[in-house]
């Protein structure tokens, strides 16, 4: 039992490593819980920072992800599958709640594509794909990534998969509606951040 634990602390605690935090720090010395959304993300570091950050905190939230399943695989038994799942959510929830950080963080997707794309890489290239489709038509990306993150496990449901695998992506989708609150009220009154908004409009 110790090295699932041990596993699961590990997960949390790498989730917790902010890079977009850790970037704006580095590049412009600023908090980027200061600036745009207010969001430790990637979506907020193109905001702030531009394309170049964006797309390594993009690729680096998404490793961690990653990187957590593998050590759950890694200090578990074959048959145990509830401990990947959870090493991947404790990853998310380090990104959300990061402990080095005081536990302001972001909302979790990249890091959730990193740990579901592991655990069920078929029904997350399927829900990427429209979350991106989605995006690319209304511009807004906190609405592809809800639609990202519930998809998965209603896709998992209809073509059935590990239960362990399944509720975690249950939970993840929950984290990540809750976690885009604001959003979905700026969303419904029209004054939500648009990806590369022009002027005058919210970017
Ligand atoms: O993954 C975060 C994204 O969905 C929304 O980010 O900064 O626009 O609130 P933001």
């Amino acid at each position: 039992m110790l090295a699932p634990v041990i596993a699961i602390v590990i997960s949390y605690l790498i989730g917790s490593v902010s890079f977009s935090i850790l970037f704006a720090r580095w590049l412009r010395k600023i908090d980027i819980r200061q600036h745009g959304s207010g969001n430790a993300g990637a979506t907020n570091t193109l905001r702030v920072l531009g394309k170049g950050p964006a797309l390594s905190v993009f690729a680096l939230d998404i490793a961690k992800g990653a990187v957590a399943v593998w050590i759950g695989h890694l200090l578990s038994d074959a048959d145990a599958s509830w401990v990947p799942v959870a090493c991947g959510l404790a990853s998310i929830a380090g990104h959300n709640w990061p402990v080095f950080f005081r536990f302001r963080g972001g909302k979790g997707i990249a890091t959730t594509i990193g740990a579901m794309i592991c655990l069920a890489p078929l029904p997350v290239v399927i829900a990427g794909v429209i979350a991106i489709a989605s995006i690319a038509l209304t511009r807004y990306v906190s609405l592809g990534s809800m639609i990202f993150a519930v998809l998965v496990p209603v896709i998992l449901l209809i073509a059935g998969c590990d239960a362990a695998v399944l509720w975690g992506a249950i939970v993840v989708a929950v984290l990540a509606v809750l976690r885009h609150r604001k959003n979905i009220v700026k969303l419904m009154n029209g004054t939500e951040n648009k990806l590369g908004g022009k002027k005058g409009e919210p970017h």
